[in-house]
């Protein structure tokens, strides 16, 4: 058998973790969903949704990865008790993997050709209305979406193609430094424009009245949900770094460092929209448009808005890219898993399938834009949002609770002698209680509860 591939360092082991969290789900998901519920109360139920209940299952799935020495596809089989069919839990794992890159790479494709459109100053002298009207136009668009969804397609599995260490992690470290840097100085932008005090207060001090306004349940389910997102739990998508690593450090202490890095990046890219949005009487709750439609219009009003506003696509193309080259290094490494095929014929086979299933999200908003699978104005790329987000990561997440802690699957203490190898902090003896059971239950309630929130209502 060939020796796995490891990564060259441990900084590029927590980069590349780091990376694969930081997404979409920071820097447009987590703005606009705290836009909407009211602030700085979300986020800090959101926080404590990362301490309960995100990074203990982010140790299980490092623990299955580094365990298993195999990616989500296989680590099941390897580690299951004889007879028992754990292994089902690999089929979420797949199709988690690539539904969820079913949509976001038409998103990363915005995001790529908005850097474009900065660049070139498309949107400079514009009113409001035409900004908007840009990102409409694009979505009517199939040709050009298409284009620019193969584009980061393209370039994504042509990073994976240079293998792991000279590939996936040599350019993942040097887009999360260079996110780091451009995230500091857009925050450092933003929170000195004048009348952007406001907009730091509206995102930092807890106003509980808030979450009365939206109601208690609809906002503690929007944070555990982004939770879940934020860290690509549920589908194995961070297990497989965790079979990139020796046994040096624990694994708790690694999941406190990725969460953290995470944790910084949503809350920076916060400090970025909101005292831009009050600086600039621009109303923070306008939904999934906000990056797109709004920040346009605040780049148009700011000095030096074409610069800012490049580096703001910019960061937000290498936030998006660092999870597409991370899920495409799962969807890589299941191929070579289950068919012993070479890492260039996996992603030659790969790239091709990608495309054609990232095809249907991109006409959902044109061609196809009369199917509305689920009820009046909702997209295909809704419904592909809904499989993943409200299905297969609680469910999966689940699994691989289960899995770690029941006698009947991997166990517990085959868990915690892996989670506690190496140097660092210790997986809470104490805990097993919570994580056997009350976790479990809080995930199957998101789970069943997201679906009567959806369909019930
Ligand atoms: N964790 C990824 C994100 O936040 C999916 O975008």
């Amino acid at each position: 058998m060939e020796k796995r591939e490891k990564f060259s360092s441990r900084l590029g082991f927590i980069l590349i973790s780091a990376g694969c969290a930081v997404g979409l789900g920071n820097v447009w998901r987590f703005p606009y969903i705290t836009g909407k519920y009211g602030g700085a109360a979300f986020v800090l139920i959101y926080l404590v949704f990362l301490v309960i209940l995100g990074l203990p299952i982010m140790v299980m799935e490092f623990s299955v990865g580094r365990s298993s020495q195999k990616s989500a596809a296989r680590s099941f089989h390897a580690l299951e008790p004889a007879g028992t069919k754990w292994h089902f839990l690999s089929y979420i794992a797949i199709a988690g993997n690539y539904l969820l890159m079913m949509f976001y790479t038409t998103v990363g494709g915005w995001m790529l050709s908005y850097v474009v459109k900065m660049i070139k100053g498309e949107f400079t002298g514009l009113d409001p209305d035409a900004v908007g009207a840009v990102f409409n136009n694009m979505l009517t668009r199939p040709g050009s979406m298409a284009f620019w969804m193969i584009l980061t397609v393209v370039i994504s599995f042509l990073v994976c193609s240079l293998g792991l260490q000279k590939g996936v992690e040599r350019i993942t470290k040097f887009m999360m430094g260079s996110l780091f840097v451009i995230l500091i100085i857009l925050c450092i932008r933003s929170v000195t424009l004048p009348g952007a005090a406001d907009g730091a207060a509206f995102y930092l001090i807890p106003d509980f009245s808030k979450i009365k306004e939206y109601g208690w349940f609809d906002v503690i389910f929007a944070a555990m949900g982004q939770a879940f997102f934020t860290l690509s739990l549920g589908i194995g998508a961070m297990a497989i770094f965790g079979s990139y690593i020796a046994k040096d450090h624990t694994l708790t202490g690694e999941s406190i460092r990725i969460c953290l890095l995470d944790t910084l990046v949503a809350l920076l890219a916060g400090l970025i929209i909101f005292p831009a949005c009050f600086a600039f009487k621009v109303n923070p709750g306008e939904g999934p448009g906000l990056v797109f439609v709004t920040l346009p219009n605040i780049f148009n009003q700011m000095a030096g808005g074409r610069i800012f506003g490049t580096l703001f696509f910019v960061f937000m193309s290498f936030a998006a890219l660092s999870t597409i080259i991370a899920v495409f290094e799962n969807i890589i490494s299941f191929s070579i898993d289950l068919f012993s095929w070479k890492r260039g014929k996996a992603v030659a086979v790969n790239l091709v399938l990608i495309i054609v299933l990232s095809l249907p999200c991109v006409f959902g908003f044109n061609i196809w834009s009369s199917i509305a699978p689920l009820g009046a104005g909702s997209t295909i790329q809704d419904l592909e949002d809904f499989i993943v987000s409200n299905n297969l990561l609680p469910l999966g997440s689940l699994g691989y609770l289960l899995f770690c802690t029941s006698r009947y699957g991997w166990g517990w203490k085959n868990f915690i002698a892996e989670a506690d190898a190496g140097k660092g902090a210790k997986f809470p003896q104490w805990s097993r209680i919570y994580v056997s059971f009350i976790l479990p239950a809080i995930v199957l309630f998101i789970f069943i509860m997201g679906y009567i929130q959806k369909f019930v209502k």
